[in-house]
């Protein structure tokens, strides 16, 4: 947009912000955030752009996963390492299925800030500002830890930074090399139900020490030793956003400096609110969270804000409606994209729809659920003949016990044995690599449809 500023948004209403009460202390944050070298280039978000412009038309897939949260106190080489290789080892058995490229993009180096279901929390008649995620305040019951405090954000730059540059020292360093990463950490031989996914696992290892023998790895410079990995998070604290926004001198155009691809939360998308404002300037891809209260209407309001120039790559529809509930809800948001001719790339969030207390009392995901909203995405994006381009989760490295279900079975009894995360339960390395079996085996059997139509 030509005459678009990045302080646009603080004349818009805004939602799920905090109100930051020190606003001296607020002001040098910001203003020292400013002078602070950005995150990513315009080039990077560009680049990707066009992979997930690919990736809408059917010839590469999205691979969208990390943290529902970072956190300060659980920041460390090992937990990036870890998440970084089990979104390697899904993108290997998702190519594997898809047979196309698999655009890899972590929650990661940014996802700090949280929206909430409710502004305040009441314990035992004490009413405090919800937790808001590390960036804003933190978790602990007290007045002191719930006051937002401007600082955290110049925490959040420097752990984002130290965690991207980890991220591009295990992409080109070595550590992404296929044959450090096949080493499938899913517990197949405990589970007869596995027996297919592991027979798919064999293959691929074969397929991957036979290209190693006949030399078709390529030597130090291919492609199986070095990675693209991107980076995304929620762009929802927009102070923290429009400090870290810089100028592209090669398009004249804004970048969102703070990570390659930001998204709108599914409590932020209001067409005329402060956070679409701020997306519908910067350059950067954008995902836009689509749950069961997005309108028609509403929805191509957005997509005209949000991807003016209807350019391939700018928007990715995030859908996150629950399991049972995708064919009531996907069909009219793909007939609204469709009507507008919209470039649009359809990506699933199988989690946020799907979340429920469990009777020991800890929020958690049933396994089940994420894997039938998977497959429910699938039928309807082939009933109605569009590409099913990715999809969005959250997961850790780590053996968590925070979804139930799964080969290794987590029950609800288990959930307390390793519930870490700093807000939504995520997928364990073993859980989400059984989920990038079925989607492999949704996208080879995606592919074989379509190849038996076209012959
Ligand atoms: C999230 O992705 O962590 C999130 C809060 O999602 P949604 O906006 O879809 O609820
Ligand atoms: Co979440």
């Amino acid at each position: 947009m030509a005459n678009w500023q990045k302080s646009d948004w603080r004349i818009k209403p805004r939602v799920q912000m905090p109100d930051y009460t020190d606003i001296d202390a607020l002001h040098q944050v910001e203003a020292q955030l400013a002078s602070y070298p950005p995150l990513v280039f315009a080039g990077e978000a560009r680049s990707l752009k066009q992979k997930l412009g690919a990736a809408s038309r059917g010839e590469a897939f999205l691979l969208q996963g990390g943290d529902c949260a970072e956190s300060f106190e659980q920041f460390s080489a090992d937990g990036i390492r870890d998440t970084f290789k089990v979104m390697l080892q899904m993108a290997m058995v998702l190519t594997y299925g898809a047979k196309v490229p698999v655009v890899k993009v972590g929650r990661m180096a940014g996802q700090f800030a949280k929206p909430r279901s409710a502004a305040t929390e009441t314990i035992d008649g004490v009413e405090l500002p919800s937790y808001r995620g590390d960036i804003v305040n933190e978790l602990d019951f007290t007045s002191i830890a719930r006051t937002p405090d401007p600082n955290k954000m110049l925490k959040a730059y420097t752990q984002a930074a130290a965690t991207l540059n980890l991220l591009r020292a295990f992409s080109t360093g070595g550590y992404a090399d296929v044959h450090q990463v096949h080493a499938w950490t899913l517990g197949f031989t405990e589970s007869t139900k596995a027996a297919k996914y592991r027979d798919m696992a064999n293959r691929i290892s074969d397929t991957l020490d036979f290209m190693m023998a006949a030399g078709l790895d390529g030597g130090s410079t291919h492609s199986l030793r070095t990675v693209d990995f991107f980076t995304s998070h929620e762009s929802l604290l927009l102070e923290y956003e429009e400090a870290l926004t810089r100028l592209d001198s090669t398009s004249g155009k804004w970048l969102a400096g703070s990570g390659h691809m930001i998204w709108i939360g599914d409590r932020t998308r209001q067409p005329d609110g402060a956070h679409v404002e701020y997306a519908s300037g910067v350059l950067n891809p954008i995902g836009l969270k689509c749950g069961p209260t997005t309108t028609a209407e509403d929805l191509k309001i957005l997509m005209s804000k949000l991807n003016p120039e209807n350019e391939d790559g700018r928007l990715t529809l995030i859908a996150r409606f629950g399991a049972g509930s995708v064919s009531e809800h996907l069909p009219r948001l793909i007939k609204a994209v469709k009507d507008e001719g919209a470039n649009v790339l359809w990506s699933c969030d199988p989690m946020h729809g799907n979340t429920i207390k469990s009777a020991t009392g800890f929020k958690t995901r049933p396994f089940e659920s994420v894997l039938r909203e998977v497959r429910e995405f699938f039928a309807v994006h082939k009933a109605e003949g569009t590409v099913p381009g990715g999809v969005h989760f959250e997961m850790t490295g780590q053996d968590v016990t925070e979804c139930t279900g799964g080969v290794r079975a987590v029950t609800e009894e288990n959930l307390s044995d390793r519930y870490h995360t700093a807000c939504d339960p995520r997928l364990n390395a073993s859980q989400s690599l059984e989920l990038a079996f079925l989607v492999a085996e949704e996208l080879s059997s995606l592919r074989e449809t379509r190849t038996a139509a076209a012959v």
